[in-house]
């Protein structure tokens, strides 16, 4: 414990009402831990795409269950990094002292505190967010609440090795693990032999991913750790072709994978020369397109299955699919959202392993004074990759390519 060090005040970036003007950057008390709270310095926080949408619905986010950000104000951020500084009696077998942990923001619970500011004072809520009612991370210190850590949403960062943007992104780079572990295929070795079940991508099959955005280069990369023979992307943008090419060509090669780069109109030419017309055994639709969604099927051979990763707009939610084919050739949809802890410490494992190279996405780093800025870029989607905010440094927004343990280090020290 190092109470000594932890001052009276910290700099936290709130929303106090709706829209970026109700986002301020203001001195507020760090509060102290009670007996069921751990206070928390935080190392490093990402910003995501989905903070627009608490700034720009308030009390209206599903996650919010009515809670008011103008009447209580409530602190941002919800991919982090951070530092146990001061664990409440009732966690001290559970939570170290000068560990580190990333923060798995989706708490499966009610919550404990401040009932009466939620709708229906809470009854019926069981699920509730850090970053929305639960304190969030852009911020020099943070109170971790008793359901966070009661619903295991402390993930231990596992090594020593794994710098601290890595921890924060193993939030988002987890929707990847869990989305791919929901595809399943059913396996049987010869005529005679009983059926089973594999859980993920077919080893040694043809995978898919339609869209090279952020999400699906990490989908690119999770995928080469199933091994397929072929990996087919699809991409109409010549830049996140190039981006991929550059990221993945040579471990695809050194791995024995046929990494095919190629675009929508010469997609299907592509999946016939690599499949020999048999069609791909798993297809990921990384964006949120419903025509492209319903397309998604045509691309699968027998017994193939899409992952519907991307979610359309309310509205457009329904689609055809063709009941024959899933009738005559065991064709199957899958879809998630999100990640539990479990994802969050495989993301890190695959980390530690060489796996996957988060420091491959990053794409802009600041101070907390630059937290602002960095939510302003990702809502006029100016980024293209991750940014991370140091909290313990004042910094403006500075955009770089590529970011690594050693940079870190000297960014924080500066
Ligand atoms: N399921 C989850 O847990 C989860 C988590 C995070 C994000 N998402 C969703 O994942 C999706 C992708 O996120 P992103 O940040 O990479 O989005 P993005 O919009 O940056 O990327 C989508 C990509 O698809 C490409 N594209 C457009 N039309 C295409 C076509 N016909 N064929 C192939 N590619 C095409 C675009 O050029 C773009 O590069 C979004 O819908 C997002 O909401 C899901």
């Amino acid at each position: 414990m190092d109470e000594a060090h932890v001052p009276e005040t910290m700099m936290a970036l709130r929303l106090t009402g709706v829209g970026m003007d109700s986002v301020q950057l203001q001195e507020v008390e760090v509060p102290r831990p009670e007996a069921d709270q751990v206070l928390c310095r935080i190392e490093c926080v990402a910003a995501c795409a989905s903070d627009s949408k608490i700034i720009d619905q308030g009390p209206e986010h599903s996650l919010m269950h009515g809670w008011d950000p103008a009447k209580w104000p409530v602190t941002l951020g919800h991919e982090g990094c951070v530092t146990a500084i001061e664990v409440g009696k009732m966690w001290e077998d559970k939570i170290e002292v000068g560990r580190r942990y990333a923060v798995q923001p989706a708490v499966p619970s009610a919550p404990s505190r401040h009932r009466e500011r939620y709708a229906n004072g809470g009854r019926g809520i069981r699920k509730i967010a850090v970053g929305y009612t639960l304190p969030g991370l852009f911020a020099e210190y943070v109170i971790i609440e008793p359901e966070v850590i009661g619903c295991s949403c402390m993930v231990p960062v596992p090594d020593d090795t794994i710098p601290h943007f890595a921890a924060a992104l193993s939030e988002p780079i987890s929707c990847v693990v869990a989305a791919q572990q929901h595809n399943f295929h059913v396996i049987k070795e010869s005529p005679d032999a009983p059926r089973q079940p594999h859980l993920g991508l077919l080893p040694g099959g043809t995978t898919l991913v339609l869209g090279a955005g952020p999400m699906g280069l990490w989908h690119i990369e999770i995928a080469m750790s199933y091994k397929p023979a072929n990996l087919i992307v699809s991409e109409p943008n010549a830049a996140r072709r190039e981006t991929a090419q550059q990221f993945f060509a040579a471990r695809a090669r050194d791995a024995g994978i046929s990494l095919i780069l190629t675009t929508p109109d010469m997609l299907e030419n592509a999946i016939e020369d690599a499949t020999s017309g048999r069609g791909v055994d798993d297809c990921i639709v990384a964006l949120g397109i419903r025509a492209i969604q319903e397309q998604s099927f045509s691309y699968l051979g027998e017994g193939g299955v899409t992952n519907l990763f991307g979610g359309v707009k309310a509205g457009e939610e329904m689609i055809q699919v063709n009941a024959r084919r899933i009738h005559y050739e065991s064709i199957s949809v899958v879809g998630s959202s999100g990640s539990d802890p479990s994802d969050m410490a495989q993301a890190m494992g695959m980390v530690a392993a060489g796996e996957i190279e988060p420091g491959n996405y990053v794409a802009a780093v600041g101070g907390l004074d630059a937290a602002r800025d960095l939510l302003l870029a990702v809502r006029e989607q100016r980024m293209e990759g991750k940014g991370i905010i140091y909290p313990n440094v004042r910094r403006p927004l500075q955009e770089i390519s590529g970011w690594s343990a050693a940079q870190e280090v000297a960014f924080r020290g500066q």
